[in-house]
């Protein structure tokens, strides 16, 4: 599918709703951009922890991220992350970056950097941009919003599958991660997780990615269509 118009599709929802695998695979068949505004987090987090800089002081890493620069290269199934220059891809999606990634995006000041960055990367339009604030705070007018989302156990699951783990204990701490992720990412006070009131909400809990794709395919032409 092709559009005239190069929109700006958000797609938001907590961690394991598909968001990532969605996104990638719309942008492909819209021959847009895909964005992982969670990898931006992930790197500021990797640099104060590699800088020992305490994941509570928002001051100090509103500086941190004021100095540093993160490139997100859309690849075919994610973003190549660079951080100052240095290809950290594999690294932040490490258990130990992850969890960091999530305190540091609680502060205002940081949120801050990083929703006036994600801004000017969606510019010109033609991008699908996944997070957890976009269709709030990043791209409020954005053409399509939609929140993914699934139930948690589905969720755990699914990351369980892509880490490999296998042990019971392994599988019990990303149960407990996942579900303290989420609770952080939700009630934090700075742009919590939360659905836009305009945004279609789909439930991925029993839905395969070549379906989900397709609705949100759906969702798309009916925008381009009016
Ligand atoms: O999407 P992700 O799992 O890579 O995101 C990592 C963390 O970054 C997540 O726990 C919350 C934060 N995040 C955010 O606050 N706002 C976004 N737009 C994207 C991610």
């Amino acid at each position: 599918m092709t559009t005239a118009r190069k929109l700006v599709i958000a797609i938001d929802g907590p961690a394991g709703s598909g968001k990532s695998t969605i996104a990638a695979r719309l942008a492909k068949k819209l021959g847009y951009v895909n964005l992982e505004s969670g990898a931006m987090y992930r790197a500021l987090a990797l640099k104060a922890m590699e800088r020992q800089i305490s994941l509570d002081d928002g001051e100090a890493l509103q500086q941190l991220a004021a100095s540093t620069v993160i490139d997100l290269e859309p690849r075919g199934e994610g973003n190549r992350v660079l951080l100052d220059g240095r290809d950290v891809s594999q690294r932040v999606r490490d258990a130990d970056v992850t969890a960091a990634a999530s305190r540091v995006s609680i502060h205002p000041p940081v949120r801050e950097i990083m929703v006036q960055r994600q801004r000017a990367l969606g510019l010109g339009g033609g991008v699908v941009m996944e997070g957890r604030d976009i269709g709030t705070a990043v791209f409020p007018n954005a053409d399509v919003k939609i929140f993914l989302d699934a139930e948690e156990s589905v969720r755990a699951e699914r990351r369980i599958v892509q880490s490999g783990l296998r042990s019971a204990e392994d599988t019990q701490r990303v149960i407990a991660e996942l579900a303290a992720r989420d609770q952080r990412d939700r009630t934090r006070s700075a742009s919590p997780l939360v659905a836009a009131p305009d945004a279609v909400h789909v439930d991925t809990t029993h839905k395969s990615i070549d379906d989900v794709v397709a609705e949100v395919e759906g969702l798309v032409r009916r925008v381009v269509s009016d």
